[in-house]
């Protein structure tokens, strides 16, 4: 029987659709009246409601200290809604049937009896996997994780060791400010979770496309087979943002790009990039193997600091037309701030795979463009044939474009028309949209779900964290008592400091910039 080349069923089911339902439970949000919750958390239930991916019954509890009703809360949440959305308008009616599951709990994070409450609150809910199944989503400071969790120890609320049903902790960022606080962090909360109940987010995992990394590498042989030192010249991980630190500089300040995007986005992206395939797709060969990987990344003594890694800073400057003051006009910024909105790192895989091979990390504020990707950079290729006749050939290159316009593209060359032997790059492109249509859930939609169903895949484990954190922590070492030099300010508005292209130019190498085009 001949195969039909074009026979790709597109009809065949998302996998989440496919997917057991998660079973009924409550989501209880500590510091609810934060600013996670109105823009992410409750617009990521609302669609999952209305994607009918929701068990099937459950309960939303905002847990905060100001007085509110139930009802309040719910009008301050369907404002709230209005604006963050991802769709719009925001339906009525399954509003109307989502927000009959939400309520409001007043209490004190650290008082005892707010704990009573809330145990009252559930048990009211009558049935039992309401009141035993429980996903507590801590939105608070991580100095408050450790006095919550004992709190719900001590009302019976989170149990360490079986028990009926079961609970889960989900933290956000930041994880602890260096490796420190992030190991007493881990210990507090296991002292009343076990680890496996415990779920740490870095939102970049939730993200589609960076999930399709690993189906990208290791469902297609053509790829995988060049994904090695002995193909690939050098890896570019760009994360480039155009808002500037607005609003948040007392947070900026503490944290630093380094702090606040390599040490969890950025190292997760150039873990999934360049592990070795996992024994299976459970959540802890995942794991492993990431863990394993950034293991392998070459520790960074003080002086390879200097040689490797470039900080930069914004001053005043516009972005798309737009001025913008220098970081350290914003507010709650010193005037004399050392802090990095940039940072570029060199770093090398001691392993066999990729030994030799340069993978460069950039992440910026107030850049031309916001746009993640991964760039694979191919050796050229020997150059006696053409370069007589066409001069220096473009090197090959895959680039995964994470966001925006999220797809993959393949450059490689081809022969100009033509009676002469022009060669010029062209690009294979795919494209989501094109492919799946406008399919784009946010990434919390995708972790909240994987927390109620308990696969912890896409969450981040102790020993990651905790191995992150000692690579951030050798650059802040290498950092310690130096101020910035002249090369590395930069504008806002422009593609970093110059420091940064010093850096892969004692590689022969120059950055490229994410394509965010269609
Ligand atoms: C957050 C950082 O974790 O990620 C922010 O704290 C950053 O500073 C944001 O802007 C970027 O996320 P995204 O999804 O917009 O790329």
């Amino acid at each position: 029987m001949p195969v039909t080349e074009n026979a790709i069923d597109t009809s065949a089911p998302r996998p989440a659709e496919s997917r057991k339902r998660a079973e009924p439970c409550s989501i209880v949000i500590f510091g609810a009246s934060g600013d996670l919750t109105v823009r992410k958390l409750i617009p990521a239930l609302y669609h999952l409601f209305k994607e009918n991916q929701m068990p099937p019954s459950f309960r939303v509890i905002g847990f905060a200290r100001r007085e509110k009703t139930d009802d309040s809360w719910r009008q301050e949440l369907r404002a709230a809604l209005d604006k963050f959305s991802r769709t719009k308008p925001v339906d009525d009616k399954v509003w109307a049937d989502f927000s009959k599951n939400i309520s409001y709990c007043q209490g004190d994070i650290t008082e005892a009896p707010a704990y009573g409450k809330l145990e009252k609150m559930l048990a009211s809910f009558g049935q039992a996997p309401l009141r035993e199944n429980l996903l507590f989503y801590l939105a608070t400071q991580p100095s408050q994780f450790g006095e919550v969790v004992q709190q719900l120890h001590k009302a019976g609320l989170l149990h360490k060791s079986g028990g009926p049903g079961w609970q889960r902790i989900v933290v956000e960022k930041p994880f602890g400010h260096d490796l420190d606080s992030a190991c007493t962090l881990n210990q507090e909360l296991t002292r009343f979770a076990n680890e496996q109940q415990v779920y740490r987010i870095d939102h970049y995992l939730g993200k589609e496309t960076v999930q399709n990394i690993l189906m990208f590498r290791f469902s297609n042989s053509i790829f995988e087979r060049l994904w090695n030192r002995d193909s690939i010249d050098h890896v570019q991980i760009t994360v480039s943002e155009k808002l500037g630190v607005g609003g948040r500089g007392g947070y900026y300040e503490e944290a630093g790009a380094l702090r606040d995007m390599v040490q969890n986005h950025m190292l997760q992206v150039l873990a999934l990039v360049s592990m070795e395939p996992p024994v299976s797709l459970e959540a802890e060969a995942i794991r492993d193997e990431k863990v394993k990987l950034l293991k392998s990344i070459r520790p960074l003594t003080p002086a390879d600091v200097t040689k490797q890694v470039v900080r930069g800073q914004y001053f005043a400057g516009v972005v798309d037309t737009e001025p913008r003051p220098g970081y350290r006009q914003e507010a709650k910024v010193k005037s004399d701030s050392n802090v990095e909105t940039y940072v570029a790192l060199k770093l090398f895989i001691d392993n066999w795979r990729w030994s030799g091979v340069p993978f460069y990390l950039r992440t910026g504020k107030n850049l031309p463009s916001s746009a993640s990707e991964v760039r694979i950079q191919f050796r050229p290729t020997p150059h006696v044939l053409f370069a007589a006749v066409c001069g220096e050939l473009d090197q090959n290159a895959i680039a995964l474009r994470l966001q925006p316009n999220e797809g993959i593209y393949l450059r490689y060359n081809g022969k100009v028309p033509g009676t002469t032997l022009g060669v010029r790059p062209v690009r294979m492109n795919f494209s989501y949209d094109s492919e799946f249509g406008a399919y784009t859930p946010e990434a919390y939609e995708r972790l909240l779900l994987e927390a109620m169903l308990g696969d912890a895949t896409l969450f981040i484990r102790r020993d990651e964290v905790e191995t992150a954190w000692q690579i951030v922590d050798s650059v802040r070492k290498g950092w310690e008592g130096k101020s910035l030099s002249n090369r590395e300010f930069y504008a806002a508005g422009t593609w970093g400091p110059v420091a940064a292209d010093d850096l892969l130019a004692q590689g022969g190498h120059l950055w490229h910039e994410p394509q965010v085009g269609k």
